[in-house]
C-alpha cells in the first residue's frame, strides 16, 4: 500500500454513542480530519453532521462506502453488523477501524481479514486499551524484566446495567451478553501480556433474555501461566487488573483498560507508583496509530495485529461453545 501523504480523512458509520465519543477524540488527532457521517436515517446522519462539525451526512452506509474522499471509515454499529459493514466498505476500497468485537465469531474475523488482504487495504479492531499511554508502559516494564516473569494475570470488567431486554447488551438479536461486550477487554489483556491460551475453561449465567449475564473465563498459557478473568452486566466488579511476576507485582485500579495510573510492586522494594495521565475519553490513541499506519503505508498495525483478533475471536468461540450460547443471526 502506498503511503498516504496528506492529512487523513475519515468516515464514521452510524451514530450512536461510542461513535459520537470518536468524533470528539478526533478532534485531538495529528493529521486527521472527519470528512463523512453514515446512518440507517437521513435525520440521524444530519444531526449528528450538525453536533460534530461534519460536512457530508449520508443516509445509508453504502453511500458512505462510496464516498471517493474518505480514506477510512470506522465502524461503530452493533456487534451484529461489523462483519456485513467491514466487507462493504473493505469491499469498497477503503480502510478499516472496527468496533470490538472485531466480529461475531472467527469465520466472519477470517473472512474480514482475507478481504483486506486481497485489497491491499489497512484493518483493525478498535482495542483503544492497546493503546492507552499507561497500558504502554506496562507492557514496556513487563518486557523489560521489571516483575520477573508473568506467571498469573487477573482482570475484570462488571458493571450493574438495568436490566432491558430491548437494549445492545441484553438483546440476543444484536448478539448482547457480558462476554462480547465486556469479557473481551479482560481477555484481551490477558494475550497481550500472556499470549494465546493452550487450554481454556469458563462458566456463564445466562440471564432470562438468554445472554451471558455473567460470565468468568480460566485460561491456561504454554508454560502453565494462569488467567483469570470475568465480566458482568448485573453485577458491578473492581473493573481492576493484577500481573503476578516471579519477582513481583502490578496492580492497576478501577477500569484498568483505561488506567492513568498503576502501583509496581517489585520484592523487597517500596512501591512505585507510575502515573500517566491524558485528557480526554481515550480513544484518540487508537485513531493516531490509524493515521500513522496509513502515513506510512502499513496494512496492519504492529500494537493490534490481526492475528491477534483472530486469537482472541478464536478464544470467544471456545468459551460460547462451552456454554452452547449461538446467535440466531449467526444461523442466518
Ligand atoms: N470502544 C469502546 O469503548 C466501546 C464503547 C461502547 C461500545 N462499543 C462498541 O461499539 C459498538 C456500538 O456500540 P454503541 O454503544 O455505540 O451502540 P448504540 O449507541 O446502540 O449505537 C449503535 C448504532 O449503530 C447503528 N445501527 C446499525 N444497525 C443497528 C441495529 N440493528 N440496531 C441498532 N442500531 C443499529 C445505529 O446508527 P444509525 O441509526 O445511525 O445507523 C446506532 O446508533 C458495539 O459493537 C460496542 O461493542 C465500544
Amino acid at each position: 500500500m502506498q503511503p498516504i501523504n496528506r492529512p487523513i480523512r475519515w468516515g464514521i458509520l452510524s451514530t450512536g454513542a461510542i461513535a459520537a465519543a470518536f468524533a470528539t477524540a478526533l478532534r485531538q488527532v495529528t493529521d486527521a480530519t472527519l470528512l463523512a457521517v453514515g446512518s440507517r436515517s437521513q435525520a440521524s446522519a444530519d444531526g449528528f453532521a450538525q453536533i460534530h462539525n461534519v460536512d457530508r451526512a449520508y443516509a445509508s452506509y453504502v453511500e458512505l462506502a462510496a464516498d471517493p474522499d474518505v480514506d477510512v471509515v470506522y465502524i461503530a454499529s452493533p456487534h451484529t453488523a461489523h462483519f456485513e459493514n467491514t466487507m462493504l466498505c473493505l469491499g469498497a476500497g477503503k480502510h478499516v477501524l472496527c468496533e470490538k468485537p472485531f466480529a461475531l465469531n472467527s469465520t466472519q474475523t477470517e473472512q474480514m481479514v482475507a478481504l483486506a488482504k486481497h485489497n491491499g487495504l489497512f484493518l483493525m479492531e478498535a482495542m483503544w486499551m492497546r493503546f492507552i499511554p499507561l497500558i504502554v508502559e506496562l507492557k514496556r516494564r513487563i518486557d523489560a524484566g521489571d516483575i520477573g516473569q508473568v506467571r498469573m494475570v487477573q482482570a475484570d470488567f462488571g458493571f450493574r446495567a438495568p436490566l432491558n431486554p430491548n437494549s445492545r447488551l441484553f438483546n440476543p438479536e444484536l448478539a448482547g451478553g457480558a462476554l462480547l461486550d465486556l469479557g473481551v477487554y479482560p481477555l484481551a489483556f490477558s494475550a497481550l501480556l500472556l499470549g494465546q491460551p493452550t487450554e481454556i475453561t469458563s462458566l456463564a449465567d445466562i440471564g432470562r433474555t438468554g445472554v451471558d449475564e455473567q460470565s468468568a473465563y480460566v485460561l491456561k498459557h504454554k508454560d502453565g501461566e494462569l488467567s483469570t478473568l470475568a465480566s458482568a452486566l448485573r453485577t458491578q466488579t473492581s473493573m481492576s487488573a493484577w500481573v503476578y511476576g516471579t519477582q513481583g507485582r502490578i496492580h492497576l485500579p478501577k477500569q484498568f483498560w483505561r488506567a492513568k495510573e498503576m502501583v509496581l510492586y517489585r520484592n523487597d522494594m517500596e512501591p512505585e507508583p507510575i502515573h500517566l495521565p491524558y485528557e480526554g475519553s481515550g480513544y484518540q490513541f487508537e485513531a493516531q496509530e490509524v493515521v500513522d499506519c496509513l502515513r506510512s503505508g502499513q496494512t496492519e498495525s504492529k500494537v493490534m495485529p490481526l492475528g491477534d483478533s483472530v486469537s482472541l475471536m478464536n478464544t470467544m468461540d471456545t468459551i460460547r461453545r462451552q456454554w452452547g450460547l449461538t446467535f440466531s443471526i449467526e444461523a442466518e
